[in-house]
């Protein structure tokens, strides 16, 4: 167990990657974190207490005082925690999609955040995901991946995704919500979505997610960089 040993992958909304780091994960046997999780569950306790989201001293204040947390799920999946209570599944709400992006933008919220993955990462050796792994929490990590793929491909997937969890949403307005997202995501002041200077980049526009996990073992298994301690 160590930092150095954990696999970091970034990307953007609808990229895949939390499908890809829980079969890497489950390929590596080690255990998959996927962070967006945490800043979801932090959004939908703005939510519950009809905090502003769009109020520093108020998302901050919220962001200290509630236990957020996630833990492995049997199936190799996640279960995300709210004060002990599994809010694994409220946390896809169109409601919580909304307003997720603003609330992570704020220094102190992203403060706190990343010592919880990096406590996590220091216990057991992790595929985590995020929009910045490789750059801030596991900036030490020996193998990175940032996974990207079109657009209109992210959009279909996310599309797809909804459609799974019983919510039909428009191609165009998964889009636009994506494109949204992707903007306040990467354009933020502290620890934005960007490739880190190490990470391999991986455009999964036309590969399926097998084909990925395939491409990242190789990686992982034979690259110098990755392979002396896993
Ligand atoms: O991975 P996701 O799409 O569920 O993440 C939801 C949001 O959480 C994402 O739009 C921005 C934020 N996030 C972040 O700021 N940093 C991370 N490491 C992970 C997610």
């Amino acid at each position: 167990m160590s930092l150095e040993r954990s696999i970091a992958i970034d990307g953007p909304a609808g990229s895949g990657k939390s499908t890809v780091a829980r079969m890497l994960a489950r390929a590596l046997g080690y255990r998959y974190v996927s962070t967006g999780d945490l800043y979801r569950a932090l959004a939908l306790e703005i939510l519950r207490q009809g905090a502003d989201p769009y109020d520093e001293g108020s998302v901050v204040e919220v962001a200290k005082s509630v236990s957020v947390s996630v833990e492995p799920a049997p199936d190799g999946a996640q279960r995300t925690m709210v004060e002990g209570e599994d809010v694994t599944a409220l946390i896809r709400s169109a409601q919580v999609d909304s307003i997720v992006s603003p609330v992570s933008v704020y220094p102190a919220v992203r403060a706190h955040m990343v010592k919880l993955q990096r406590a996590i990462a220091e216990d057991a050796d992790v595929v985590m995901d995020g929009r910045d792994i490789g750059t801030v929490v596991l900036a030490e990590s020996r193998c990175k991946f940032y996974l990207t793929a079109s657009p209109g491909e992210r959009a279909a997937r996310r599309q797809r995704d909804y459609a799974a969890q019983g919510r039909q949403v428009g191609l165009n307005e998964v889009r636009e919500e994506i494109a949204q997202r992707d903007m306040i995501d990467s354009t933020r002041r502290v620890s934005p979505l960007t490739v880190a200077p190490d990470a391999i980049v991986i455009d999964c526009t036309a590969m399926s997610p097998t084909e990925v996990v395939a491409a990242m073992m190789q990686v992982v298994g034979g690259a110098d960089a990755c392979s002396t301690q896993l």
